[in-house]
């Protein structure tokens, strides 16, 4: 956490000087070197404002166990002249010295630069860009949106590519982190041997992912919205409920919780409306970009019924994946949003997936599909005329899934009502078996008329909006197992506004798509079970 302080123009007066001239700065000086290890970060962009995060954590030792003066600044140039604005947060150790800054006062629509000092040492320089006026009406808006970086699972190249995007922000949709234990076998190693329970467990793996430089490049290079799934707690976890509730009891379980959601806080450039309080953390919120679009990000986690074991149990009215309160949040939200486009930056997939060839149905009940009554009552919605062009951007599945969503999707007659655009993952599954993936899942998808597109490669999404259609483009990476690699446009996905689904679907060549990864192989943990069951 960082308290906000008033800023003295004695102690601040411009650059370098200041260091050596404010007795605050000269009392909170000499930190370890490195200080600004884990990067620097912004967020929920606003249109006259945005978040600025860091976290002091320097690589040549460790922080002093006492509060420090951290000053922040950020102006429309690189060299910090134009419309400067600055300040002095103190960065505390009850929240590992991590910085959150709620700027405002900035213009809408305009690109940023912002920068730290702390202890006689800079940060790097970021980027950020503000939303549009809230009754501004631009012509288009380019965003990306990713999930699923398991750290061990392969190198980021994505994020190389991703940075070099003209882009107006970025959605995280979930798996930011993976609590999983250590696995010798994998393209690299995280820290520790199990998986974390406690603050400082959790704080570890986080500092570990962020010393990654690619995800530091993308960070500083456009604002995040971020949103969590399961693997910042414990994998598949429901409200209070484990993935194990027999080896974990409930107290250690919300004690675990309370951890998870402090150190998810401490690296995330969120507002302070999401500041931990007690078990919960606020992280449903509304987000808009000019009469354009709207961005609904939603918490599938901390409000849902545990999943259901088998499919009469799915249909279930009273199983919830939001929580009443979220539920009429949402509906509101979308039905009195004023944009043209209603997008939901959301976890686990809506469409439902059938995962056996054949007559017989098998689901991932964590999914959407194991809470059928409450996403048959929301789909209802989306085709009742009164929200404008719902488009739902999914992570967690470690594949491309785009779909025309149903309220009943066994229905073939059931109106379209919406799309969705499930984005692969950053890294989770790592170099993936294209031939395999596509045997086992071609002949579903040909019983599966509301899947328009299906793919297991690694990469995120970049998404173009006008006021007549929404553009998806799938950049899909070769490797995950180098340090680098190229990226490619695998297909393009446009829904039309006043029209639901997806319009079209075109995809490059036969002769682009990839071929087998002939390089070393390495072992993958992938709770998501890409193929079929079986
Ligand atoms: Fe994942």
């Amino acid at each position: 956490m960082s308290l906000n302080m008033p800023i003295s123009r004695r102690l601040f007066v411009s650059g370098a000087a200041a260091v050596a001239a404010g007795p605050l700065l000269v009392r909170g000086n000499s930190l370890p070197a490195g200080a600004f290890s884990l990067g620097v970060a912004s967020g929920d962009p606003l249109p006259d404002g945005v978040v600025l995060w860091t976290r002091l954590a320097p690589a040549g030792g460790s922080m002093p166990d006492r509060p420090v003066p951290v000053e922040w600044e950020i102006a429309e140039d690189e060299h910090f002249r134009r419309n400067r604005r600055h300040g002095v947060v103190t960065a505390v150790p009850a929240f590992a010295h991590s910085v959150h800054v709620d700027v405002r006062g900035l213009r809408p629509d305009a690109v940023y630069h912002y920068r730290f000092r702390a202890g006689g040492q800079q940060s790097p320089v970021g980027r950020t860009r503000t939303a549009p006026a809230e009754r501004a009406r631009p012509g288009h808006l380019r965003f990306a949106f990713a999930s699923c970086q398991d750290y061990q699972a392969g190198f980021y190249t994505a994020y190389q590519h991703l940075t070099r995007e003209d882009l107006a922000f970025v959605a995280f949709l979930g798996d930011y982190i993976y609590e999983s234990a250590a696995n010798p076998g994998a393209a690299r190693q995280h820290e520790g041997t199990g998986e974390p329970y406690s603050l400082a467990e959790y704080r570890n793996r986080h500092a570990r992912y962020k010393t990654d430089p690619d995800l530091q490049a993308a960070h500083a290079a456009f604002p995040w919205v971020v949103t969590f799934d399961d693997h910042e707690i414990d994998n598949n976890w429901a409200d209070e409920i484990p993935q194990d509730p027999d080896l974990q009891t409930p107290e250690a379980f919300r004690a675990r919780r309370v951890a998870a959601f402090q150190a998810y806080y401490e690296h995330m450039p969120l507002r302070r409306s999401s500041l931990p309080r007690g078990l919960d953390m606020q992280v449903y919120r509304r987000l808009r970009f000019g009469s354009l679009a709207g961005l609904h990000v939603v918490d599938t986690r901390q409000y849902r019924s545990d999943q259901p074991a088998t499919l009469a149990a799915a249909q279930d009215p009273a199983l919830t994946m939001t929580g009443p309160e979220q539920e009429r949040w949402l509906v509101r939200g979308l039905e009195t949003s004023e944009t043209r486009w209603n997008l939901l930056a959301n976890q686990v997939m809506w469409a439902q997936n059938d995962r056996q060839a054949g007559p017989a149905q098998s689901f991932d009940f964590d999914n959407w599909d194991g809470y059928r009554a409450q996403r048959r009552r929301l789909l209802e919605r989306f085709g009742s005329g009164r929200v404008a062009n719902p488009v739902v951007l999914t992570g967690d599945r470690h594949c491309t899934w785009v779909a025309d969503l149903r309220p009943d999707f066994d229905d073939p007659s059931a109106p379209v009502v919406g799309a969705e655009i499930t984005g692969t993952s950053i890294t989770s599954g790592g170099n993936p078996d294209v031939a395999a993936f596509h045997a086992a899942y071609d002949p579903i998808m040909a019983e599966s008329p509301h899947w328009r597109y299906i793919d297991n490669q690694r990469g995120y999404v970049v998404c173009d909006v006008t006021r007549s259609a929404m553009t998806s483009s799938l950049r899909i990476v070769d490797t995950v197992w180098a340090q680098s690699a190229s990226v490619r446009t695998a297909a393009k996905f446009v829904v039309e506004a006043g029209r639901p689904g997806i319009a079209e679907v075109t995809q490059e060549p036969a002769t682009l798509a990839a071929r087998r990864w002939e390089g070393p192989r390495f072992e993958v943990h992938d709770d998501e079970n890409a193929f079929p069951l079986r």
